[in-house]
């Protein structure tokens, strides 16, 4: 059943001259079957650089919209409209102007994590991977940061700007489950603890290293270290293992995102048959978010 439901995707796919993107959150099946899979800035990246048609997106809502922001030309169809991300969900318009208006010599830079009006009315975007580059080539010593207030922490403490935190958070990760990181250290001492950023400040003081789902990859590949206990959305862990065969990775701290595991081969095959449901935004916004999402690849490169 589920490889003549690959074989149907896999046929479809190239019918349609789609390309599947799918985060490092995603469950296993998915992953396997995507033409990328990586985090929030490699997507972003890919969807704006890529020459097919169709861009299926399996992720959540926020992931889907910044592909349609980069690529308006193209059809960005998420399989799953429903499903969303309760962190991006904190933020709304009117609030972030009041905030804008408390600070007006702030610039907003905004987690990507985030709706599109919102990411209208900001300065710049920026993910977990680049949120300390863009904040420090912002050109204000003023700087509104949301809605994560834990990335807003993280990197408060390694700028010397002023931050005004947002206080928003992740359900997943800011709920992280801290004795059962530190069980699994003790069950494992030989192993390195990565979180992510989006896990509250007890959990960075566990752990040997503090970084988005890209930089993670990028760590156990330079590390000479055998086994990793990873602090973060538990899809990250197939991940790791597919990339690194030779490597152990045990899940700490029972971070698990519903919304992210919504998307189904079966919705990805029926998305692809209907060619919907298809990302659409109000030009207007659409065009105003893209400042802010360019402006942090103009930073970063
Ligand atoms: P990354 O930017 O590390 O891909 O993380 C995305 C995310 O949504 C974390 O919850």
């Amino acid at each position: 059943m589920k490889n003549k439901l690959v074989s149907e995707i896999l046929s479809l796919k190239n019918e349609k001259d789609a390309v599947i993107l799918a985060h490092s959150y995603q469950p296993p099946e998915i992953q396997d079957i995507a033409d990328h899979v990586g985090d929030s800035l490699q997507l972003s990246r890919t969807a704006a650089s890529t020459e097919s048609e169709v861009i299926v997106f399996c992720g959540v809502k926020f992931m889907a919209e910044t592909a349609h922001i980069l690529s308006p030309d193209k059809t960005v169809l998420l399989p799953e409209p429903d499903a969303g991300c309760p962190l991006a969900d904190c933020i709304e318009v009117p609030a972030l102007l009041s905030m804008q208006e408390l600070y007006p010599d702030a610039l907003t830079v905004l987690y990507v994590n985030s709706p599109a009006d919102v990411k209208a009315e900001s300065y710049a975007c920026c993910t977990s991977a680049n949120a300390l580059e863009v904040i420090e080539n912002a050109p204000s010593d003023e700087i509104i940061f949301a809605p994560d207030r834990n990335l807003g922490t993280f990197v408060s403490r390694k700028s010397d700007k002023t931050i005004h935190i947002w206080n928003g958070a992740c359900r997943s990760h800011a709920v992280a489950d801290l004795p059962d990181m530190k069980c699994r250290m003790e069950e494992w001492p030989d192993a390195e603890l990565l979180v992510h950023p989006e896990t509250p400040p007890e959990a960075w003081e566990l752990a040997h290293a503090v970084l988005g789902t890209g930089g993670m990859i990028k760590h156990v590949g330079e590390s000479s270290a055998k086994r990793f206990i990873i602090g973060t959305e538990e899809g990250m862990v197939y991940r790791l293992r597919t990339l690194y065969p030779g490597r152990e990775f045990i899940a700490g701290g029972n971070i698990y995102c519903y919304n992210m595991k919504m998307i189904t081969l079966q919705k990805i095959l029926d998305s692809l048959r209907k060619l919907e449901p298809v990302i659409e935004l109000d030009p207007r916004i659409r065009e105003r978010a893209y400042a802010a999402v360019a402006r942090m690849t103009e930073i970063t490169g």
